[in-house]
């Protein structure tokens, strides 16, 4: 089969990928109720398109952080690509940076943050779990001197979510080198339970880069963060793998949007499939989405090309998507754009 749209990928992926990686890859926390409702709720919203609107010309192209971008669409952080393709995280940076945007490397990647910042033909950020103050604090430090654009700290993982799918095939710990670290010092990371508002501080202490909060979900820390001075915060449940039955994150987005009040800009993401669905985002006031299990699945098929073929595709789709609603701009992707419908 060749693929046409992300489901293609998807089922693909799956004939090609040991069950464990699979599952690690697919799944979610819990009984998986935030993760399928990451996807029911685009189905809540139908578009009113407009006609007769020249759409020869569609622009695409933003700024997120400064950084120009050809399309509202990043690349999600996501551990340990080389589980999906040998070339790994180099890979997928090579891929986005093709496409014209940004890649978030994770702090768990399976390459190491210089490695995959010498690959990179453009800008490219790095997202941050912090154990230790003493290891995140050098990570940031490393990042910055390697050229990453921006910092995303993940908030949402105080500890790790109930993940039956990894606990049933053991899939993390057995499976992946976290080539940020020392093979010895290696603790699966994630963001640890003791951290308060504080950190953000901190870590403005030990860096001049953007800041962003990944994994907010109401308007209240939406106002926190804020307050706090952080640069973006990108709505998110983590792909549905942390507190199950928490909100959708489309269903989250209006409020933070609410909140911020345009003093910060606002990412989403969980549940992009197709261009519709980023437009609904983006009406719903996301600058800009990312996407994270596509790329992997996209990785998985058909390394580079199959991460920038996933773009594509989701940028082709976004185009027809605004083309055929008659808004030829992402500045004129407002809520008249929508209607409830569920
Ligand atoms: C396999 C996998 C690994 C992930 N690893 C990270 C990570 O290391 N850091 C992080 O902040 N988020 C991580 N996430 C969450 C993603 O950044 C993102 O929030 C989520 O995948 C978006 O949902 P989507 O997969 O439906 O696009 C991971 C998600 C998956 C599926």
């Amino acid at each position: 089969m060749q693929p046409i749209n992300i489901a293609d990928y998807e089922t693909l992926a799956q004939e090609k990928l040991d069950p464990a990686i699979w599952n690690y890859y697919q799944g979610g926390s819990g009984d998986e109720v935030t993760l399928r409702a990451n996807r029911t709720a685009f189905e809540r919203y139908a578009l009113r398109p407009r006609v007769l609107v020249d759409v020869s010309h569609c622009d695409l192209s933003t700024t997120v952080a400064g950084t120009p971008v050809t399309m509202p669409i990043l690349v999600a952080p996501t551990a340990g690509h080389v589980l999906a393709h040998p070339d790994g995280e180099l890979a997928t940076v090579r891929a986005a940076c093709a496409a014209g945007t940004v890649m978030i490397a994770s702090t768990v990647a399976s390459t190491s943050l210089e490695d995959i910042a010498a690959a990179a033909t453009g800008p490219a950020w790095f997202q941050l779990y912090i154990r230790s103050m003493d290891r995140a604090k050098e990570l940031v430090l490393r990042a910055e001197a390697a050229g990453y654009r921006a910092i995303v700290l993940t908030v949402d993982t105080p500890r790790l979510g109930n993940r039956e799918k990894d606990m049933r095939y053991n899939a993390r710990r057995r499976l992946f080198p976290a080539a940020n670290f020392d093979e010895d010092d290696f603790t699966f990371s994630y963001t640890g339970d003791s951290l308060t508002w504080e950190v953000i501080g901190w870590l403005r202490s030990l860096t001049t880069l953007p800041i962003f909060l990944k994994g907010i979900l109401t308007g209240e820390d939406a106002l926190l963060a804020v307050e706090h001075g952080v640069e973006g915060i990108i709505v998110s449940n983590h792909g549905g793998r942390q507190l199950d039955e928490s909100i959708a994150t489309l269903e989250a987005l209006p409020e933070v949007v609410e909140a911020v009040a345009g003093r910060c800009e606002v990412y989403m993401d969980g549940g992009i499939r197709r261009g519709t669905d980023i437009l609904k985002a983006l009406a719903l006031g996301a600058r800009a989405v990312l996407v994270g299990r596509p790329i992997l699945w996209g990785l998985a098929v058909n390394g580079e090309e199959g991460a920038r073929h996933v773009l594509e595709i989701l940028r082709t789709e976004l185009e027809l998507a605004m083309a055929l609603s008659g808004r030829t701009t992402l500045a004129s992707i407002d809520q008249s754009v929508l209607k409830r419908v569920g």
